[in-house]
């Protein structure tokens, strides 16, 4: 249950103080694996209501016996999903860590890496695929103001090159890691 993302330093920070906290916060954690960011929300942000997607239904299992485990009861919900929800929502915040590894970079890899998914790292030719489509969707599920996090880890270079036209904040990491994005509906759109 401990995120190995960088964003856990977010989740310990309550996104301060890049988010002006609202009364019932909502959030969707896009690619949630077995929860781990989803959950930990739940437990630092004691109002916020958190709604995760997966493309895979075992992540989602695992995500749902740690739920229970962590006893965040219904203000965390998994949904089976390519990126977003079916049904759309607004929120506050989005939050991804999704696959952003080049799939000609993957069989280079350390060994530790081939132990997860495949589809839990690559994403494409040059890691962009899940990045790019959140990027471009992500206005239409974000309030008015809402804000977008997510981690690109070492490619976080490419992708700034990539979208020059868009204002990307990369986040300065106190306890180590790269390539944070953070980014408001308003600069996306
Ligand atoms: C890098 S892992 C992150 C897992 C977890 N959030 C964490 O930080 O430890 C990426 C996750 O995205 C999921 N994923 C990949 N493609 C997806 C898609 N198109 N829609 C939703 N989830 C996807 C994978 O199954 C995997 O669980």
């Amino acid at each position: 249950m401990v995120p190995r993302s960088p964003i856990g330093e977010l989740i310990v920070k309550r996104f301060q103080p890049w988010w002006p906290e609202t009364e019932n916060p909502t959030a969707l954690e896009i690619g949630t694996g077995g929860g781990c960011i989803a959950i930990s929300m739940a437990l630092n942000l004691e109002n916020l209501d958190v709604e995760a997607t997966d493309i895979s239904l075992d992540a989602i299992k695992v995500a749902e016996e740690n739920v229970l485990l962590h006893s965040v009861g219904s203000r965390v919900r998994f949904y089976l999903a390519d990126l977003f929800p079916e049904k759309k929502g607004k929120y506050d915040l989005i939050i991804s860590n999704p696959p952003y590894v080049p799939s000609a970079i993957y069989n280079m890899l350390p060994e530790e890496y081939h132990c997860e998914p495949e589809g839990a790292l690559v994403s494409g030719e040059d890691g962009m695929d899940c990045v790019r489509r959140i990027l471009e969707r992500a206005p239409d599920y974000l309030t008015d103001g809402g804000l977008l996090f997510m981690e690109v880890g070492e490619i976080w270079e490419v992708v700034d090159k990539t979208f020059s036209n868009i204002d990307f904040t990369w986040i300065d990491l106190e306890f180590g890691g790269e390539g944070v994005l953070l980014v408001s509906r308003e600069q996306l759109i």
